[in-house]
């Protein structure tokens, strides 16, 4: 396997991106820089796009031929000079996944890692938001793990890797709905796969604008923001079934109270909280 890395400005990335999708080159890959900042609804971020960054391509073969047909295809087609190539070992790709111990008998790991005395999730992320480093990813499941959601059917808003939807999967939950505005469906189901769960769907849109889902269910859970939950409250207080349960994270310290009021406001009273470092996790019932 090679990657190929070169300088390219992060605002014509995407197109870039598109280009080379026309010269069936898939694998790319980059990171955008990001200055974070800090607002009512915790942090937000923007991204500096007059950078230059180094854009990735990673090309399965060991092929030289290949590999140097497929650095003139970029070159040609991105009217780029240099482009720096280096082997790499799949191995460093796919051990990329530290096994997320969670303290409480569980654990996420790779379906190779061996573990004997802990309850073990398959878990291989593929770039999406939600690996279960941070704490709201974390405090989340801690509680999910805790329940039991046989014969109950779930929504996690926002799913991102899916990592949330295993977890109630892992659980008994009858069923649960994946929903994220990106394409996750392929990542979701991979996981699902690795543990044979056949209790996870997948829908992909952006709930608030499409009509998406017509089911209600017993329990949602959300980790996106605090700011996001209220956009989402109309949403949620329709979908969630009478004497439902609604896990929200991603709330800052700093405007848990805020975001608690709005959430009570629909008729919810407060079951439980928890907060690891500045950040808030709670469930509200209805
Ligand atoms: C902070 S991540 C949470 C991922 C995972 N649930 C976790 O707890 O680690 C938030 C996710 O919400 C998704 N998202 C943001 N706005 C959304 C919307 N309006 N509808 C659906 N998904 C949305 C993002 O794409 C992102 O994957």
């Amino acid at each position: 396997m090679y990657k190929l890395t070169f300088k390219y400005p992060l605002k014509d990335a995407e197109t870039a991106t598109e280009k080379l999708y026309i010269k069936d080159i898939y694998n790319v890959f980059y990171e955008s820089p990001l200055t974070i900042t800090t607002d009512d609804n915790g942090y937000g971020f923007y991204e500096n796009i007059e950078e230059l960054i180094d854009y990735n391509v990673i090309i399965e073969s060991d092929d030289l031929n290949e590999v140097n047909s497929c650095i003139n295809t970029i070159k040609e087609t991105l009217l780029i000079d240099s482009i720096y190539s280096e082997k790499v070992e799949v191995q460093s790709f796919e051990n990329e996944f530290e096994p997320l111990d969670l303290n409480n008998g569980w654990i996420f790991a790779d379906p190779e890692y061996n573990v004997e005395d802990k309850k073990k999730i398959n878990f291989i992320p593929q770039g999406a938001f939600g690996t279960g480093l941070h704490e709201t990813t974390q405090d989340c499941l801690r509680y999910i793990l805790s329940q039991d959601f046989t014969n109950l059917t779930g929504l996690d808003i926002g799913a991102g890797s899916g990592i949330l939807s295993l977890a109630a999967a892992a659980k008994n939950a009858k069923l649960v709905t994946a929903v994220d505005i990106r394409d996750v469906t392929e990542e979701i189901m991979f996981n699902a796969s690795l543990n044979n769960f056949n209790n996870i769907e997948v829908k992909v849109g952006n709930l608030l604008e499409e009509n998406l889902l017509e089911k209600t269910y017993d329990f949602i859970v959300i980790n996106i923001g605090g700011d996001e939950t209220i956009m989402f409250m109309d949403f949620i207080t329709n979908h969630l079934n009478p004497k439902g349960k609604l896990l929200v994270s991603g709330l800052v310290e700093w405007s848990f109270d805020k975001v608690k009021s709005n959430i009570e406001s629909y008729g919810f009273t407060l079951d439980y909280k928890v907060q690891s470092a500045e950040w808030c996790t709670a469930t509200f019932l209805k």
